[in-house]
């Protein structure tokens, strides 16, 4: 469970200050697929990253299953995993198991650990053709892979993802949706920032909508669509904007 309590971030920009959080309070419960819905400079990435423990808020707390991300960073990092958009974080001149098994030593994974999960990932991502090659000249949809199976390596309960296929053609993207499906199948409990509407609609149970660091909605998607008497998500995130008034119109 992750318990978001009246989180506000401010960043000093130069001289000037940034609000990217305000108050924003909500709560996601195991095995729930949350879809985090903003614009850019929305505050998406900055509270992915103050959930997984990166960076501190400036006013609030959050708890990721029953800890406290700035008392307790080290027993979060243990359950969850982290990847962000751009960031893949592999090295181009090691081979994909190698770039996995450097990983897994990072989480004091056992040799024999190691081995097992490297086998269990490539079977799950259909990488056994290219488990031996070098990283340097992969496709995007290799790459992509190969970073989710790196996020995933320690088997952690909770996933975040940010902006997982911006940048991704359509097969790599499909792989990504698919990833999803399975990992929800298996009570893992997941948030991924996305603008892709298609993309939270058909894979999330709950939608939470950030817009200029305010939380304008954050709710199961089905009692969403019950309210607002439509089922097209754009549409009601575009109402909801002109709803809240003049703030929230840019
Ligand atoms: N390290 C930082 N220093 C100053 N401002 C920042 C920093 N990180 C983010 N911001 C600002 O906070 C706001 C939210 O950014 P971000 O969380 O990256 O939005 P999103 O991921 O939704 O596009 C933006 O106005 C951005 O410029
Ligand atoms: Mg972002």
């Amino acid at each position: 469970m992750i318990e978001i309590n009246e989180v506000t971030k401010r960043f000093q920009d130069k001289k000037k200050y940034v609000t990217a959080l305000k108050h924003v309070s909500f709560t996601v419960e195991e095995g729930e697929v949350v879809g985090l819905l903003g614009e850019n400079g929305a505050g998406k990435t900055t509270l992915l990253r103050a959930i997984a423990t990166l960076l501190h808020p400036t006013d609030g707390t959050i708890k990721v299953a029953g800890y406290d991300t700035v008392k307790q960073p080290n027993d979060i990092k243990k359950k969850i995993g982290v990847l962000f958009g751009g960031e893949t974080g592999l090295y181009d001149r090691l081979t994909a198991r190698e770039n996995l098994e450097y990983f897994a030593s990072l989480y004091n994974l056992s040799k024999h650990e190691t081995k097992v999960r490297i086998d269990e990932l490539t079977k799950m991502f259909g990488m056994r053709d290219y488990l031996d090659r070098k990283v340097d000249g992969f496709s995007k949809g290799m790459r992509q892979k190969l970073a989710i199976s790196r996020t995933l390596i320690h088997e952690p309960d909770i996933i975040l993802f940010d902006e997982p296929t911006t940048g991704l053609d359509i097969t790599a993207a499909n792989v990504f949706r698919q990833l999803v499906h399975q990992l929800k199948q298996q009570g893992k409990t997941i948030i991924f920032s996305s603008h892709i509407m298609e993309e939270v609609q058909m894979l999330c149970d709950s939608v939470a909508m950030i817009h200029k660091g305010e939380l304008i909605y954050h709710g199961n998607i089905e009692k969403l669509y019950e309210e607002e008497n439509n089922e097209d998500l754009n549409y009601i995130f575009m109402s909801k904007l002109v709803r809240g008034g003049s703030d929230y119109v840019s």
